[in-house]
């Protein structure tokens, strides 16, 4: 399966800054990984725009349950597909935290998403305390369980909450230690099917650690945000 480098753009760029970081990742050349980038909802049908006819693809950062209704200020996962996306984003631990996200609830999100035709990418992830209290797989388990359907078939994300916007990037011995117990996990619940769902790891990656934690077993790819701000950072990180 090729790697996936996916950038998350969070609550980060205007028209100007969308189209600077969007517009270098057309002249990327052939990488050997595919490339996601994932706007905020104001610029994704710019982005699509700029991309349009390019291998890189488009995704939203969260979605709601239903396909339309009256839910000021959400987005459906139809709007996402309409507007250019093709993934999106769900169960972020910034949603999980700042919004009260539930896993019964990002299930829900994870419905929509696939009825609307996106492929969900659903991140997991542990705080520093519980990690310190040796909890790391127990919390990831209960996120999985809870937050993929019977039928999953997307992406998961390793997002290590200590390593997110910190610089504190995960060791190759912590990322390869979840990420096989991800695996496992999934092969547990979904048989050979489990097969086909990434692992992407993120947290802190930047172009001098992509190369390192790219190469641990069981690693899908990167889900990187703040050095997805930077399209020069963003290839260098899909090259490494
Ligand atoms: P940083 O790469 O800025 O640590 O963010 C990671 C992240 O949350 C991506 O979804």
């Amino acid at each position: 399966m090729r790697q996936l480098i996916a950038g998350n753009w969070k609550m980060f760029g205007l028209t100007q800054e969308a189209a600077a970081i969007a517009t270098p990742l057309l002249a990327a050349g052939p990488l050997g990984r595919d490339l996601l980038v994932c706007p905020p909802a104001t610029q994704i049908a710019a982005v699509a725009r700029i991309l349009a006819g390019s291998p890189v693809a488009i995704g939203g950062q969260d979605c709601h349950t239903e396909v339309q209704g009256a839910h000021t200020g959400d987005i459906s996962a139809a709007m996402l597909r309409d507007a250019g996306a093709s993934h999106v984003i769900l169960g972020h631990s910034e949603r999980r935290q700042n919004h009260g996200e539930t896993d019964e609830l990002v299930q829900a999100k994870v419905r929509a998403a696939v009825a609307a035709g996106l492929t969900p990418i659903v991140c997991v992830g542990e705080s520093d305390a519980e990690r310190q209290a040796g909890w790391e797989t127990g919390v990831v388990g209960k996120q999985l369980k809870g937050s993929l359907p019977d039928d999953f078939a997307g992406i998961i994300a390793y997002e290590p909450l200590w390593a997110i916007g910190t610089g504190r990037t995960a060791t190759e011995g912590d990322v390869a230690a979840m990420h096989r117990f991800i695996r496992e996990t999934l092969a547990r619940r979904f048989g050979a099917a489990g097969e086909s769902i990434s692992i992407l790891y993120g947290g802190s990656v930047r172009p001098a650690n992509a190369a390192s934690l790219l190469a641990v077993p069981h690693v899908g790819g990167a889900l990187v945000g703040g050095a997805s701000l930077n399209a020069g950072q963003f290839l260098e990180i899909a090259r490494a």
